[in-house]
């Protein structure tokens, strides 16, 4: 087996192997885009990854054939430090243990490149793939999900809880519920990265969009007081879930927060049940959402509702 770097010439042998890892994929996560099992489109997939500025990698070769390859490329944002990302179209083989292989030569150039902040978003139903990235020091830092937008059956809910569309009147407790998300995965075991805004910042944002019909805001209200609130709207408004990741016609569970008092009752449960709801409604067909998998709460919460894992984002740190 041949290990060489990865060029233009590989690009639809390697976009055949993506076509193909995707349709296994659709086996067990049938609500991903059946588009991506066209070779056609996983070269165009894969050919956007390749002209991503700084992109590199590595292909496997065996008796002519690509057997496969890796393909990264690094993000601007100074939140993900010196990185570099093999995103959902970015990787497949046709044995699991070929991918230390790729991952050895690709990452010698990123390391002598200064990029020593790993991520890669690996399918979650290949549980060989995934071992082979925890045997390179890989760990998960996040999860992408999927359900069917089916409207739940409400059993019963809390004693004085209900769930109604957000009004103007509600902005001061929404702005301060969009701190509740960056506050908690700032602390241990998230520690994000993610900035904490200003309340300020956050008024001014919600004046201006309370009324926009491409968001959907739920606020879960108990004895009179609004305890938290959920956003729902197309994942097209959504700038994660891209490519092979990016199922077509579904909705997204965009945020959700509870102030801290309040968690733990029900009230999570039952926004993300009226967003689930709405896309129904909408006519999507099917509700994605992602979530920190170092976030105790959220980790906890949004398998409840029925989402199961379509990609694993994993990561390592090189240097120490
Ligand atoms: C995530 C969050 C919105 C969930 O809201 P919540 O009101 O705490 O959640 P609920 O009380 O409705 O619980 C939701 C589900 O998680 C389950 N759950 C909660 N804690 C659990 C635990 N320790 N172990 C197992 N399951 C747990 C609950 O049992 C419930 O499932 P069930 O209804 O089937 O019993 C809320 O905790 C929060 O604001 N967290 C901080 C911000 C955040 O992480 N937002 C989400 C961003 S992706």
């Amino acid at each position: 087996m041949e290990i060489r770097p990865f060029a233009a010439g590989d690009l639809t042998g390697c976009g055949a192997l993506l076509a193909e890892r995707h349709r296994r994929h659709r086996v067990t996560q049938p609500l991903l885009s059946p588009r991506f099992e066209a070779v056609e489109a996983a070269v165009a997939e894969l050919t956007a990854v390749f002209k991503t500025g700084d992109a590199s990698g590595a292909v496997a070769i065996r008796a002519g054939v690509p057997v496969g390859f890796v393909l990264g490329a690094p993000k601007t944002s100074p939140v993900w430090g010196p990185n570099i990302w093999v995103e959902a179209a970015g990787q497949a083989v046709t044995d699991a243990e070929v991918m230390r292989d790729l991952y050895a030569a690709a990452a010698t150039r990123w390391v002598d490149e200064g990029r020593t902040a790993h991520y890669v978003v690996v399918p979650a139903d290949d549980a060989d793939l995934v071992r082979a990235w925890f045997r390179l020091g890989f760990g998960q830092q996040h999860a992408h999900a999927i359900r069917p937008a089916e409207r739940p059956v409400v059993a019963s809910r809390a004693d004085g809880l209900s769930v109604r569309r957000a009004t103007r009147a509600d902005i001061p407790e929404l702005a301060r519920l969009d701190l509740e998300l960056p506050t908690h995965q700032g602390r241990s075991p998230t520690f994000s990265a993610g900035r904490v805004g200003t309340i300020e910042e956050s008024l001014a944002d919600w004046a201006d969009d309370i009324d926009n019909p491409d968001f959907a805001t739920f606020v879960a209200v108990r004895d009179g007081m609004v305890i938290g609130s959920a956003i729902g709207c197309a994942l097209e408004k959504s700038s994660s879930h891209l490519s092979l990741a990016r199922p077509d016609n579904a909705g997204f569970l965009g945020f959700a927060a509870v102030f801290p008092s309040a968690r733990g009752t029900g009230a999570g449960r039952a926004l993300g049940e009226a967003v689930i709801g709405w896309a129904a409604d909408s006519g999507f067909g099917s509700v994605v959402t992602d979530w920190r998998v170092t976030n105790l709460l959220s980790s906890r919460a949004w398998p409840r509702l029925g989402f199961t894992e379509t990609f694993l984002r994993l990561h390592r740190t090189i240097g120490y």
